[in-house]
């Protein structure tokens, strides 16, 4: 890395912000980082004194604790409130709650929101660093950061590979993620999924669009199984989950036709024999956990570039 290279972001709202160079800084330090987990005491002292708050308005299981557990290694405070347990229920803005924790002088907001741009919003009324932990249906960069990190762990590289992305691209905000920033990282990306949930427009982010399953997966180093995201969708958009995962699951007959060594990726939560196989999501090739742990060494990356970590 060029020695004169500045990491200058005071926000992560989508990996559509971040230059080749901003990537591979994250991924170094994340690298850096990883070690740390392993240690008995999982504890350094890089972000006393910090205050971060984790401010989650959906679900999350991976996100919102692999942030927590990030930041309480680096020993910043960490406080976390949820959609039902905050002043939104009663009327109350995004905006208003957000100045309202702004005004307790946090250094970082972790925000996750239904609506796309939430983050951007955010960003633009508060003086802390907000980190987008995904954002409706736009980007979910630190998942994407973690699949970046996983792939170049497991295959050495990023660049010339073969990205096959199978589901739901047109509601996914990992899709949009790791479109972006495997493209920008010289991997070729190819998707497929039903026509309805393929969106207009998906290749001028950097991505081929394939009728087929196995033409996508066809010689392919990496392949991503996406979960149907019913709770963004207000009509059915095919014609049943058993149909779904005929036509669209990955399974054992569509991984043969992809490279030997292909590994298999999912950003969870899993539906099972949906979208994926179980004997693969169990099997050797499945490297949807070191996801997981990498989704905390990412994390770590980020708070500490973000926050200027001594
Ligand atoms: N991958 C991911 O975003 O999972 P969670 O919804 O559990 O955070």
């Amino acid at each position: 890395m060029d020695p004169e290279y500045r990491f200058s972001h005071k926000h992560l709202l989508g990996l559509a912000d971040f230059s080749v160079t901003d990537i591979q800084a994250v991924l170094q330090t994340a690298e850096s980082f990883k070690e740390i987990s392993s240690r008995s005491i999982k504890k350094v002292p890089t972000l006393r004194g910090k205050t971060i708050i984790n401010f989650f308005f959906e679900p999350s299981t991976r996100t919102r604790l692999s942030f927590e557990v990030a930041a309480k290694r680096m020993s910043a405070d960490t406080f976390n409130i949820s959609n039902s347990g905050s002043s939104t229920v009663k009327g109350e803005t995004l905006i208003d709650t957000a100045k309202n924790l702004a005004a307790m002088n946090p250094d970082c907001i972790i925000l996750r929101h239904p609506c796309s741009g939430a983050a951007r919003l955010l960003a633009g009324h508060i003086n802390a660093s907000v980190l987008n932990a995904g954002d409706g249906t736009h980007e979910h960069p630190s998942q994407g950061l973690l699949d970046l990190m996983t792939v170049r762990e497991a295959k050495g590289r990023i660049a010339g590979l073969k990205i096959a992305i199978i589901g739901d691209i047109a509601h996914s905000r990992v899709a949009h993620s790791n479109i972006i920033g495997f493209s920008k990282m010289g991997a070729s990306v190819v998707v497929s999924g039903p026509a309805t949930l393929i969106p207009p427009g998906v290749e001028e982010l950097g991505a081929k669009v394939s009728k087929t399953v196995l033409k996508a997966v066809e010689g392919a180093d990496v392949i991503m199984a996406l979960r149907i995201q019913q709770e963004r969708q207000q009509d059915p958009l095919f014609p049943s989950l058993r149909e779904y995962a005929n036509f669209f699951g990955v399974t054992q007959k569509v991984v043969a036709v992809a490279s030997p060594e292909a590994i298999i990726m999912h950003p969870g939560p899993i539906n099972r024999g949906v979208e994926l196989d179980p004997k693969l999501a169990d099997g050797s090739r499945s490297v949807i956990l070191e996801q997981v742990a990498n989704g905390v060494a990412v994390r770590m990356a980020l708070l500490y570039l973000i926050m200027g970590g001594d």
